[in-house]
């Protein structure tokens, strides 16, 4: 044989292999590198995961643990949507209809401060009204002292469960005399340890109620110290405790008060004239100056200052105890209206505090117009209503008639303006001597604002 020439057809140990088995062959070896990148990634994971307390992880297990029951809780306290529709439907399988199916809400559980959050979607029939009436059970089964429920956004309801009470101590603080900044009003803390600030812009007006000795007019000085330092407020008090104001709760502050008042009505009626008028004067004052009837377009300077008008005790100005009075209250009720329902738009803050929240204390044309209302403890349910509105009867668990107590003084429910539902808030404490210094501090900065705005003549209510 010739050199190059061919040896004939090279014998071939090609054995054919199924295309199924190297298919196969290669899916396991994606999923066996899969399965180690995932080791792998796990294990990174909780080498890098932040170390977390004994205290947090056991916090963790008790939400898994409510998390993994909340089927049954569901189910059991009736949170379930029967849907019925499917009554008339036939598996293909069999001739036999589907029996009713019974769906319980979904939820997401989290840990947060004091306890959990969970978010439940509603189901038809399924909403804050059947949810909120199964609070109490909900906070038995989940070993909560309270379950509070709210409408978080339409179809989803936000339950808060609280193992303690983070409002139960109280909370004394001594004022720094810095003004307010942006017109924000601190009023307290809330269950999850957020800061409750009150927007002053556009605000009408506060009602405070609460029986006697659980912190109303302690949350008024707290509020004066932060107003008082801010040259442009003035702050007019009606301590309807005391004959001379000078004496009451708010004779240490006397002297950053452009206008005070005591008990006696014809004397409140007279302040409340003169505050009336200062109001009807601004909105030409308003319009001349500023160019707009608004107050707030611009808010508060030191020429045109807000406002704030404290009415405490305020069913003494209302109720007549001799026939005598009748006529001088109908007055005062009248400007205290005005002041409320017009106010806003003219840099008018009224606060109306009374220890008793019904309808012949403060007139429900005057607890309507206010946006914010504040109860602190009270005894009915009724009381709660006339100080919140009736919105209250549906959140029974955060209502006031549950802060009757000594530890529960400084505590109030909330109903805000940016905010649905109720809010309970602890109010800081400040001590009076503390308030004096901050009063006298800035007592210079006091000035009669119906002196700055020039009078036009109005005619006062019919008598
Ligand atoms: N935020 C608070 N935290 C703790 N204790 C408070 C707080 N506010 C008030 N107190 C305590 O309660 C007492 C009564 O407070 P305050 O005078 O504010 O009550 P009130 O509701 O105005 O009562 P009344 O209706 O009789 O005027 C205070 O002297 C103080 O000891
Ligand atoms: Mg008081």
């Amino acid at each position: 044989m010739s050199p190059g020439a061919s040896a004939g057809p090279t014998p071939s140990f090609h054995v054919p292999v199924p295309a199924w088995v190297s298919v196969a062959t290669w899916l396991c070896l994606i999923s066996l590198v899969a399965l180690l990148i995932g080791m792998g990634y796990r294990r990174w994971r909780r080498n890098h995961r932040p170390k977390i307390s004994e205290a947090e992880a056991s916090m963790r297990r008790w939400v898994a643990w409510v998390a993994s029951r909340w089927p049954w809780e569901a189910q059991n306290l009736g949170l379930v949507l029967v849907d019925e529709t499917t009554r008339h439907r036939r598996p293909w399988w069999s001739n036999h209809v589907l029996p009713p199916v019974v769906c319980y809400p979904r939820a997401t559980f989290y840990p947060a401060a004091n306890g959990l959050r969970a978010y439940v979607q509603t189901l038809p029939g399924v909403g804050l009204d059947q949810v909120a009436k199964m609070a109490g059970h909900l906070a038995n089964a989940w070993g909560c002292i309270r379950v509070e429920v709210r409408q978080d956004r339409p179809g989803l309801l936000c339950l808060r469960g609280l193992l303690k009470d983070p409002l139960a101590a109280p909370w004394p603080v001594r004022p720094d005399g810095r003004p307010l900044a942006d017109w924000l009003l601190h009023v307290g803390v809330d269950d999850e340890g957020d800061m409750v600030l009150l927007p002053l812009a556009n605000l009408s007006g506060v009602t405070v109620a609460g029986v006697p000795g659980t912190g109303k007019t302690s949350l008024q000085r707290w509020w004066l110290c932060q107003l008082a330092p801010h040259p442009a407020v003035q702050i007019a008090v009606l301590d309807g405790k005391v004959s001379d104001p000078a004496d009451g709760d708010y004779g240490d502050l006397a002297g950053r008060c452009f206008a005070a008042a005591g008990d006696d009505p014809i004397q409140a009626n007279q302040t409340l004239q003169r505050l009336w008028e200062t109001m009807r004067s601004r909105s030409a004052w308003l319009r001349a100056n500023r160019g707009t009837s608004q107050f707030w377009d611009a808010g508060p300077s030191d020429d045109c200052p807000l406002v704030v008008v404290i009415v405490d005790e305020s069913h003494t100005y209302a109720t007549a105890a001799t026939k005598a009075q009748r006529e001088v209250c109908e007055s005062n009720i009248w400007y205290l209206t005005k002041l409320a329902k017009e106010g806003r738009s003219r840099g008018f803050l009224t606060v109306f505090v009374t220890q008793k929240q019904t309808a012949d204390a403060i007139p429900t044309a005057i607890r309507d117009v206010c946006q914010v209302g504040l109860a602190f403890g009270v005894r009915t349910m009724d009381g709660a209503v006339a100080a919140l509105g009736d919105d209250i009867r549906q959140y029974p668990e955060i209502a006031p008639t549950e802060l009757i107590g000594r530890q529960w003084t400084g505590v109030a429910v909330m109903r805000r303006p940016d905010c649905a539902g109720f809010h309970r808030v602890r109010t800081p404490y400040v001590s009076e001597p503390d308030a004096a210094l901050i009063a006298g501090q800035y007592a210079a900065f006091t000035r009669d604002p119906g002196s700055m705005a020039p009078l036009l003549s109005v005619e006062g209510p019919v008598r």
